[in-house]
């Protein structure tokens, strides 16, 4: 964020010196990268004071062979406080949450804040997408930028990447690559963040997740109304509600500032109606946690 002009950017941690360190390290590339922002590191939560976007990642990340559910327990245990001192100290702010499983935790960071539903979301829709844009970009050897696509649903297995809308510089991916090819790219991206879990054997990724975020808080701080998958809290778009799942939202200023409805194929509902009935299992185990009474 700081690169790219859009804030003056805060770290924080409760480790300490680590978010300190990450600051240094980071505002000791700017006279080389060319950028003014100030970087900050503390272990004061006090510094969230009058921010006006904040960013959760903090929680622990996957292990080989662990799914985004089986971080529940002990993320809701990081994120509901975290969720509640954002809201004591930058009640203005719009907060963008990326710890997983994703789409539980905007629900639980929308209940512990008590935000309007424009001020709370998370970053997955804009990552799996750019999976997807870059495995069809790999295979077909085109420029990454050139691939459109589209990812909503939950930030898991039952994601629904909308297959025939997807094109190659105004071409339909249908015309370039078999189907079985096609299902196998859509595989690899419901996989793709697991694919890195197993790789890395530590941690979980961290580039593509930060460009997602990055690319949504442009959108917001510059105020750009750029439309962009976002886990957001449904009122009945998409036949659905009660629910946080990824949809098209036009961000701006005001953080969600439409929810773009496109046309689905009954199939394409189908999937998304599958995605909310899981999302929402996951939000209704939220208040059986000992986290969520405490
Ligand atoms: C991912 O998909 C960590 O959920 C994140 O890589």
């Amino acid at each position: 964020m700081a690169l790219k002009g859009l804030a003056d950017v805060t770290l924080i941690d409760i480790v300490e010196g680590l978010a300190q360190g990450k600051a240094l390290d980071l505002a000791q590339s700017a006279p080389v990268e060319g950028f003014h922002g100030r970087i900050r590191g503390t272990t004061d939560f006090s510094a969230l004071a009058g921010s006006r976007l904040v960013v959760v990642t903090a929680g622990l990340a996957r292990k080989p062979g662990m799914s985004r559910e089986d971080l529940l327990a002990a993320n809701a245990g990081i994120v509901g406080p975290i969720a509640e001192r954002v809201a004591a100290l930058a009640p203005q702010a719009i907060l963008l949450v990326v710890t997983n499983p994703l789409d539980i935790m905007v629900a639980l960071a929308l209940q512990r804040t008590g935000f309007p539903r424009q001020r709370v979301m998370g970053m997955a829709g804009v990552l799996d997408t750019a999976r997807l844009r870059a495995f069809i970009a790999q295979r077909l050897g085109v420029a990454p930028t050139d691939v459109e696509a589209m990812v909503l649903g939950s930030h898991g297995d039952l994601m629904v990447p909308l297959k025939r809308t997807i094109l190659v510089k105004g071409k339909p991916l249908s015309a370039l690559l078999p189907d079985a090819e096609i299902e196998q790219l859509l595989q690899r991206t419901k996989d793709g963040g697991a694919e890195i879990v197993k790789l890395l054997k530590q941690g979980s990724a961290f580039y593509a997740p930060a460009s997602g975020l990055v690319e949504m808080a442009a959108a917001i701080l510059g105020n750009t109304r750029k439309t962009l998958p976002v886990c957001a809290w449904l009122e009945g778009e998409y036949g659905l509600r009660d629910v946080c799942l990824g949809v098209p939202v036009q961000l701006g200023a005001s953080g969600i500032e439409r929810i773009v409805e496109l046309e689905l194929t009954p199939q394409e509902r189908q999937a998304l109606a599958a995605c909310a009935e899981q999302v929402r299992q996951g939000i209704k185990s939220l208040t059986t946690l000992p986290a969520a009474t405490t």
